[in-house]
């Protein structure tokens, strides 16, 4: 099937097309057609013509798309799951929890869209505000540009498009040129809702294209989740606008000398290590174990490591299927490579078949080798002794990104000082640094972002403070 694109709510089947391959064995997941320079051209125009309609829609219209979008997810997830692992290569399972996933996020900006309300602000402090009231309200800055990468084709599409709806922000979304196929898709479901032709386009071009989109003024903000170096360069070429970044990182778990299941924590260890072949901003990267439970705690990660199912992302219990493509695999081999040459010790691991590289545990690895300072985005993970909790936190924080990291430890002054000191965007005490809840705000703090996801928050960076003053009241 060669799946339309979508100007203005209205699906597109003309002009040249593009085929998507599967990461695993390079088949056919599906093709698309392609949007030629008028088609972009459109689809921006009616964005901003129905900017100021869509601003005033009823919220009951708007939260009642969503929840349609919800539904109608969550009625297509098997259909929907296998066009992720086909256009990704990501297994089975993982697109499945996907799925549910972006059926909670609409769900969420449904919920979002009735609340978003504003607040009342008294002004009758001065004299010079007698019977005066602030009506303090979020209003749409313009239309969004969302541009979304390749690691979840659904579910950061739905982090764009569904808080852009709730907040009543036209939006023109460009899908990874590796996966746009689920976001085209999600299309077929948007085109079946009441949403006002022009709020909202999805145009599978190329980075071109996109980096056009980035400079045109009728899309006053960019939304952009993707690679560290495309995202601060866009935020440089448009500094006037308002662009949200969701950047990369090199995730990092802190193991306390407390943590009573070492099993779990391997266990949970091994698993978001490897899940989606690493490639996931949040995926485990980084290990720093208290010396008294290092031993125990790197034979128990191994042992689930080894345990891992590895190979085509379409079947029964795979765990772990191919990268992207080649070439991410490769360089991902090449880094394992360079740190073993300065030194570091592989466990496990460590070799690669097509675009499949193989789960992949290291100790002793010098901080400043790739797999350490670098986000990896593969399914690796090194393991790192330290003498106490605060040496921890200590190279933890010696890291130019900050996105999430988790602490194990049940002890709750060790929570509260622990995550008081990282210096990330969010603490999972208990856990991986790979747990979101997609109602959670998300982001990160250095070269891992500026601005939140997470419906609610993006909403407040999709929209601005407006003051209406209220005169002559009795309050
Ligand atoms: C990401 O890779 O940035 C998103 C991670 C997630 O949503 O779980």
């Amino acid at each position: 099937m060669t799946f339309p694109f979508w100007i203005a709510g209205k699906p597109v089947t003309a002009g040249a097309t593009a085929v998507v391959h599967h990461p695993f064995d390079g088949s056919s997941a599906g093709s698309h057609f392609v949007p030629s320079a008028a088609d972009v051209e459109a689809a921006v125009q009616a964005a901003a013509d129905v900017a100021a309609e869509f601003a005033t829609l009823p919220a009951h219209v708007r939260a009642g798309a969503l929840d349609h979008v919800s539904r109608s997810l969550g009625e297509r997830s098997e259909e929907i799951a296998a066009l992720i692992t086909a256009e990704s290569g990501k297994p089975l399972k993982w697109a499945r929890g996907e799925v549910g996933r972006a059926v909670s996020t609409f769900r969420w900006a449904a919920e979002e869209a009735r609340r978003f309300s504003g607040e009342l602000q008294r002004l009758d402090t001065d004299a010079g505000g007698t019977g005066r009231l602030a009506l303090v309200r979020r209003v749409p800055r313009g239309p969004v540009l969302g541009i979304t990468p390749f690691n979840f084709p659904l579910n950061l599409v739905a982090h764009k498009v569904a808080p852009a709806i709730a907040a009543g922000a036209p939006i023109v979304l460009k899908p990874a040129p590796a996966t746009p196929l689920t976001a085209l898709l999600l299309g077929e479901i948007l085109a079946a809702t009441d949403l006002p032709a022009g709020s909202w386009s999805i145009l599978p071009v190329d980075n071109e294209t996109s980096s056009q989109l980035v400079e045109d003024p009728r899309l006053p903000v960019v939304s952009f989740t993707g690679s560290v170096p495309v995202g601060w360069a866009i935020r440089d070429r448009v500094p006037r606008k308002h662009v949200a970044l969701e950047l990369g990182g090199n995730a990092a778990v802190l193991v306390c000398p407390d943590w009573p299941d070492l099993d779990f924590a391997a266990q949970r260890i091994a698993t978001f290590a490897m899940y989606q072949a690493g490639q996931s901003c949040i995926s485990v990267q980084r290990v720093y174990v208290h010396d008294s439970v290092y031993d125990a705690l790197t034979e128990k990660v191994l042992s689930q490591v080894r345990a891992l199912g590895v190979g085509d992302p379409r079947a029964d219990g795979v765990d772990v299927g191919p990268l992207i493509n080649l070439d991410a695999a490769s360089r991902v081999a090449a880094w394992v490579s360079e740190a073993v040459s300065s030194g570091a010790t592989l466990l496990t691991g460590g070799g690669q078949s097509g675009a499949t590289v193989e789960p992949t545990v290291l100790a002793d690895v010098p901080e400043d080798a790739s797999v350490m300072a670098e986000e990896v985005f593969g399914p690796v993970v090194s393991l790192v002794r330290v003498s106490s909790v605060a040496e921890g936190v200590e190279r933890i924080n010696a890291s130019r990104f900050g996105l999430q990291a988790g602490v194990f430890t049940r002890d709750l002054p060790t929570a509260f000082e622990v995550s008081a000191a990282l210096q990330v965007g969010g603490v999972i005490v208990g856990d991986v640094p790979s747990f979101r809840a997609d109602q959670m705000p998300y982001g990160g703090v250095k070269d891992s972002g500026v601005g939140r996801e997470g419906p609610a928050a993006a909403m407040a960076d999709f929209t601005e403070e407006r003051v209406t003053v209220l005169t002559g009241l009795t309050l």
